[in-house]
């Protein structure tokens, strides 16, 4: 049981250490979406949902994880959704990069989802940087995300 909870899914460590940071920052906890349990949801207050964008989307585990809650579950938990990304002037292809445009990143699917459980969405979603598939992350944005987290 955690009253600050960062659920994230991560292949190679990004959005781990992204959720990480996060956590530390707000004085929560973070956990892998495989691990959470029921119970660690009790007494939530703050939850944020992280996942690294897979074409153009949220990890399937992400999105079960979020959408296996009854509607309501999360009435009065205040919550934000992130995820991490390849940003545009890093995508080398025009093709990629229209695709980009047509179907986003996974943070606003995340943020939908959230929605329908009866969350409060406190702080607009937002993607953090990778310079390649396996990272490093973007320099910065390690920052930006403790920035953007502390607003909630
Ligand atoms: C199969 C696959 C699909 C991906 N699709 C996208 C995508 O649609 N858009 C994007 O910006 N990055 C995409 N990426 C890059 C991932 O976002 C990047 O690997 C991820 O942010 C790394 O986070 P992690 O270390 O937590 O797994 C993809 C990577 C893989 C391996």
């Amino acid at each position: 049981m955690a009253e600050k909870l960062v659920v994230y899914d991560s292949y190679f460590g990004n959005t781990q250490r992204v959720s990480e940071a996060i956590a530390e920052a707000i004085g929560g906890i973070a956990q892998k979406v495989d691990a959470v349990q029921e119970s660690d949801l009790e007494g939530l207050k703050t939850l944020f949902v992280g996942s690294p964008t897979r074409a153009f989307r949220p990890t399937p585990a992400i999105l079960t994880f979020i959408k296996t809650f009854e509607p309501d579950k999360l009435t009065g938990v205040k919550a934000a959704a992130f995820d991490t990304r390849i940003p545009k002037d890093k995508t080398n292809s025009g093709f990629l990069r229209f695709m980009i445009k047509l179907f986003g990143y996974a943070d606003k699917h995340i943020e939908k989802a959230l929605s329908k459980t009866g969350a409060t969405i406190a702080l607009p979603s937002e993607g953090f940087g990778v310079t390649d598939t396996e990272g490093p992350l973007v320099e910065g944005d390690l920052e930006r995300a403790i920035t953007w987290a502390k607003q909630i």
